[in-house]
């Protein structure tokens, strides 16, 4: 069977709307095999080929991948060079895929300090699969969830200079309103890969309520498979956003 056609699989009940997954375990995975760090980020973009697709057929609304945090630029200069070359080049090798696939592309972080054929590139791509309907991929890039905030809280002092909003009016739901992603479903899963039990910075203010889930599997050897355990996970948690487990389950059985 062609790797292209979607197999059948009865998904796990109810399924995560939006994915967020820190792919760790790159340079481990590499230095196992006696190879630079950097193979094993080549290694992690065929992983996230599998992920996308795999997200994809399971009608996953939203899949957020943290390609490279905001603390990432303290890697070696040369890493970080490799990194950001193998994102364009990654992106150019799949944009034609993902458009036909219907997925719809989004950056989020402060992309304006990279090189500027990335930026063009990152602009170019989110316009050409703007109308997508299908799985929306948001590319943490240049992100952290510490920046999110201050950049939020900077827009939101903006408004109040300009009296567009009274300090009174400053909820959550409004600031929320401020912050990346805020026109999508909130993370119900977290996904850190690579034995690490840590957000570093991720999604902070997203992940409110999401399920966090941690896998010891490196990034780039995680699978299909390992993604349906993650889901089945998700799927037997009881989640109770600050209610009681028997209002719960009246609500369920309401
Ligand atoms: C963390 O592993 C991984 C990264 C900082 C980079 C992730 C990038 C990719 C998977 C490449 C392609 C991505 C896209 C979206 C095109 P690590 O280097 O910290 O691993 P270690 O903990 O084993 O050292």
């Amino acid at each position: 069977m062609s790797v292209d056609v979607p197999m059948s699989r009865a998904p796990c009940q109810p399924l995560p709307r939006h994915i967020a997954i820190v792919m760790d375990g790159n340079g481990r995975w590499a230095q196992q095999r006696s190879l630079p760090r950097t193979a094993g980020h080549r290694e992690g973009a065929k992983a996230v080929r599998r992920i996308v697709r795999a997200c994809s057929e399971r009608d996953i609304e939203v899949l957020t991948l943290f390609a490279f945090s905001s603390e990432n630029w303290r890697r070696p200069r040369p890493e970080v060079e490799v990194l950001l070359k193998l994102f364009l080049t990654t992106l150019r090798g799949e944009i034609r895929r993902l458009d036909t696939a219907n997925v719809r592309l989004r950056f989020i972080g402060d992309y304006r300090a990279f090189p500027e054929n990335l930026q063009d590139y990152i602009v170019k791509a989110e316009r050409r699969t703007a109308a997508n309907t299908g799985l929306t991929l948001v590319i943490a890039a240049n992100y952290g969830g510490r920046w999110d905030l201050a950049q939020a809280a900077r827009r939101v002092s903006e408004a109040v200079l300009e009296g567009r909003l009274q300090p009174g009016d400053i909820t959550p739901a409004v600031l929320h309103s401020f912050t990346c992603l805020s026109d999508l479903p909130e993370p119900d899963l977290f996904i850190r890969t690579g034995g690490e039990q840590r957000i570093s910075n991720f999604l902070l203010w997203q992940m409110a309520y999401a399920e966090l889930y941690f896998t010891d599997r490196l990034w780039p050897d995680y699978d299909d498979g390992d993604l349906e355990s993650a889901c089945a996970a998700f799927a037997s948690r009881q989640r109770r956003f600050g209610r009681t487990a028997e209002q719960v389950a009246q609500n369920q059985h309401a």
